[in-house]
Formats: C-alpha cells, sequence, structure tokens
C-alpha cells in the first residue's frame, strides 16, 4: 500500500463541512453491520427471556436510540465492545418519551412492540424525524387495538397498547417494511398470530431472523404469517449481524464510476431483497461479482469485487426500486455518468425519507452539471461528463446523502457538503474507510 496525499479533508470554513477529492478506490474493506438487521435483532432480543448474544450490531447513531428505547422499556442490554447482550421479559412503561432520534425505524418498529405488548409510551424525535409520516403505521396498529395518538400524523405520538386484540389480517398499505415489521413484531409480543398480505417485496430482515430464531414464520414476498407460541423464548441463542449492504453500497458505486477503481468489499449482506443497485449497475454494463456466497444467521452475504467499466443508461421500474430503495441516490450518480437518458420510477417514498431524497438528487446532479428532469415520483438523468461543482452541496443533514456526495466527489471531484456529521447515523468512520480506499494502489 502506498499513501497519497488525503483525499478528503475538513473544509476550513465550513465547521463540519467535508471536501471529497477524485482519485480511484483500490483494495478491500469490511463494512459495519446491518442497520436494519441489527434494530430486529435487539427488538428480537426484547422478546422472551432467554439471552440473545448479538455480535457485529451496527455501531451508528439510530441502532443506539433503538437499545436505549428498549432499555427504557425495562429491556437488559449490556454491550462489551465486541458482543451486545439482550435479555428480555415483561416490559414496562418508560419513565419518559422514548426518544428516537433520527430513526424512523427505531419510532415505526417500537411503536409494534408497544401496541403488541401493551404497553403506554410516548415516542418522539429530532427535527427531521418529526416531519416523517406516522400515520401509516399508527392506522394499522389501531386496527390491532391499540389507541395511538399523532400530532397530525407525525411525532409526537402516544400509544397505549392493546388490551383486546381485533385485526390479526392486514393488508399493508404502503410498501414499507417498517410497517410490515411494526404488525408483525406487535403480533409477537401479544403472543397472537398475524397475517400481513400485500408486501411488495420490501425487505425481508424481520422474517428471516424470526425464523433463524425458532419462530414459526412464512412469507413468499407477498404475504407473511407469523404464529407466535413455539421458539427461541427458553433459549440463548446467538446472532451474527451481517455487513451492511447499504454501506457497501457507495463504494460499490463509487468504484463502478471512477475510472481504474478495483475493490472488494467483504462479508456483506446480500439479501436480494436488498440488492436491487447490484441489478441496476450490472445491466448498466458495471463488472460486479459475487465470491463465497454463504449464510451467516440466517442471511446470505458474500464478497463483493467491483471494477471500474464503462456504464450506459437503464430504465428502473417501482419493483426493482423497492429493492433499493436506499440507494436510489446512487443509481442516479451511477446514471450522471452513463451514456444515454436513466429514467426511474416509482420512488415517491423518497419524498418523505430522512431528507426529501428526490430535491437532493437533483441539488447533486445540478451541482455537476447533469441535467435531470424530476417528476413528483421519477426521475429522468441525462448521463454526460459530470464536472466539478462550484458550490458547496447542501445535505439536509441526510446521511444517505452526504455519502452520495462523497462517491460523486470520488469521480467529479473536488466535492464539499456542508456537514458530514449525519453519517454517524449508520456508518461512523466512513470517511475513512474511503480514505483507505482511495490510497491504496494495486
Ligand atoms: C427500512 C425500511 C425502509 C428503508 C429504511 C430501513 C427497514 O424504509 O428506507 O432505511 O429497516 O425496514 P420503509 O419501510 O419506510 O420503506
Amino acid at each position: 500500500m502506498m499513501m497519497d496525499s488525503l483525499s478528503i479533508s475538513k473544509s476550513p470554513m465550513l465547521g463540519d463541512g467535508m471536501t471529497f477529492h477524485p482519485g480511484p478506490l483500490c483494495g478491500e474493506l469490511d463494512v459495519p453491520g446491518d442497520k436494519s438487521i441489527s434494530h430486529r435483532a435487539l427488538i428480537a432480543g426484547a422478546f422472551g427471556g432467554a439471552l440473545l448474544r448479538i455480535t457485529n450490531l451496527n455501531p451508528g447513531r439510530d441502532v443506539r436510540a433503538t437499545r436505549e428505547a428498549l432499555i427504557a422499556l425495562g429491556v437488559r442490554i449490556a454491550a462489551d465492545g465486541r458482543e451486545t447482550t439482550v435479555r428480555g421479559g415483561a416490559l414496562r412503561e418508560p419513565a419518559g418519551v422514548l426518544d428516537c432520534m433520527n430513526s424512523g425505524s427505531t419510532a415505526r418498529m417500537l411503536l409494534g412492540v408497544c401496541a403488541g405488548a401493551g404497553v403506554h409510551a410516548g415516542f418522539d424525535g429530532d427535527r427531521s424525524l418529526r416531519q416523517r409520516p406516522m400515520e401509516p403505521v399508527a392506522a394499522q396498529l389501531r386496527a390491532f387495538g391499540a389507541r395511538i395518538d399523532t400530532t397530525e400524523g407525525h411525532l409526537p405520538v402516544k400509544c397505549r397498547g392493546t388490551p383486546e386484540i381485533q385485526t390479526r389480517r392486514f393488508i399493508l398499505l404502503s410498501p414499507s417494511a417498517q410497517v410490515k415489521s411494526a404488525l408483525l413484531f406487535a403480533g409477537l409480543f401479544a403472543g397472537v398470530p398475524v397475517r400481513v398480505d400485500g408486501d411488495r417485496g420490501s425487505r425481508a430482515h424481520t422474517e428471516r431472523l424470526l425464523r433463524y430464531l425458532g419462530l414459526a414464520v412464512e412469507w413468499d414476498g407477498r404475504s407473511i404469517t407469523l404464529a407466535p407460541g413455539s421458539g427461541r423464548q427458553s433459549r440463548e441463542s446467538r446472532i451474527e449481524v451481517a455487513g451492511d449492504f447499504s454501506a457497501a453500497a457507495f463504494f460499490i458505486t463509487a468504484a463502478a464510476v471512477t475510472p481504474r477503481s478495483s475493490i472488494v468489499i467483504r462479508r456483506a449482506g446480500v439479501n436480494p431483497t436488498r440488492t436491487g443497485l447490484l441489478d441496476v449497475l450490472r445491466e448498466m454494463g458495471a463488472r460486479i461479482e459475487l465470491r463465497n456466497e454463504r449464510s451467516v444467521s440466517g442471511e446470505p452475504v458474500a464478497d463483493i469485487g467491483v471494477t471500474y467499466a464503462p456504464l450506459h443508461a437503464t430504465a428502473v421500474g417501482p419493483e426493482l426500486a423497492l429493492r433499493a430503495i436506499d440507494e436510489i441516490p446512487l443509481i442516479a450518480i451511477a446514471a450522471a455518468f452513463a451514456d444515454g437518458s436513466t429514467t426511474i420510477s416509482g420512488i415517491g417514498e423518497l419524498r418523505t425519507k430522512e431528507s426529501d431524497r428526490i430535491a437532493a438528487i437533483e441539488r447533486l446532479l445540478q451541482a455537476v452539471s447533469i441535467e435531470a428532469q424530476v417528476q413528483t415520483a421519477g426521475l429522468t438523468i441525462r448521463g454526460g461528463k459530470p464536472s466539478p461543482p462550484q458550490a458547496t452541496i447542501a445535505t439536509d443533514d441526510d446521511h444517505r446523502i452526504a455519502m452520495a456526495g462523497a462517491v460523486l466527489g470520488c469521480a467529479a471531484g473536488p466535492l464539499t457538503i456542508d456537514s458530514g456529521q449525519s453519517v454517524d447515523v449508520s456508518f461512523p468512520g466512513f470517511a475513512q474507510a474511503l480514505e483507505t480506499l482511495q490510497s491504496e494502489r494495486v
């Protein structure tokens, strides 16, 4: 390995602003544990009285929000650096409001837990989370029997458990894995069987995890049935969390658009409900190889090799977009470097993520002089030669937009973002990991 001059620098004028410089990515790397699986592992550990040992838990702020909220609900959680242990039991009413910080998964899935467990709790979050819709999950949990009061459809929210279970059969009203999981956790903690229909193939981590822990769960991408009552409650179990595909995605895309790049990401989760980005990039001509495919605690993982190759445009429809829902900004960046016009449709949900991500994508592309037509729920991007931006790019404190900015910087930098602090939500150490790959030469 040969060290270059640093490719990432703190901007002297911008407080926590960061500048990303162009340069190929080479070498191998591990990414943090999967954020989605980490939330679910902590919640699953809170159920029943047995000990659950979790390794490779995601170290970000979102998962910390779930951890602290569960502790406030009476769950015993201890961490010794490598391993986190969780011992559940009866949940109790928390002394204060549960602070979900920036984490939609925490708010929505723990609403399901409290509804099922019959616990009274208040939920709140930061400025961004207070703007995100809570009505879709609240409405479905009300049908279950819970009393849930939102603030005009948003946080703060009050949940008053579920004394008498009403509906146990649901039609998913939004294509959301968080809402689906809230309903499954409601059934689990209430100890009643539930069936959820109308899934469109959203991420299936809750299903896989509960099955791995010995619960009776069936699913086919459209319907899920969960019959609690059997399972892990009496047995100590272990979960090793797979590497986060959505974290790997930044490096995969950066290597795919930056000439002379060649990287391997070790032990990344490749659950097919998450890997839409790989299908899109391969369709665009990217050179991507999965090696050493295996299963870790019920989830498929692999080492993902990516070598730069020229890209061409593609069309991404709603089903594929759902399997890449957190990677749409990266698909847009790949499209910016591709030959021809790429269309992405069925992504209206992106307007209510940690920021309005469709508007954020437009800002990123405009900054590098790439033309994008924006519709309410879609995008058309004319690929070309992105050029270094003249001005600092606003990230709206959205971690995935900050890291997408870094990816764009690898091939079209130097590029400065207004703040890099948000990346701690899912990927503390992201900038250092990128710097390591940019400083290696094969
Ligand atoms: C998640 C589901 C998705 C995703 C989010 C994590 C999950 O959200 O965007 O980052 O862990 O279930 P929706 O369920 O709102 O689509």
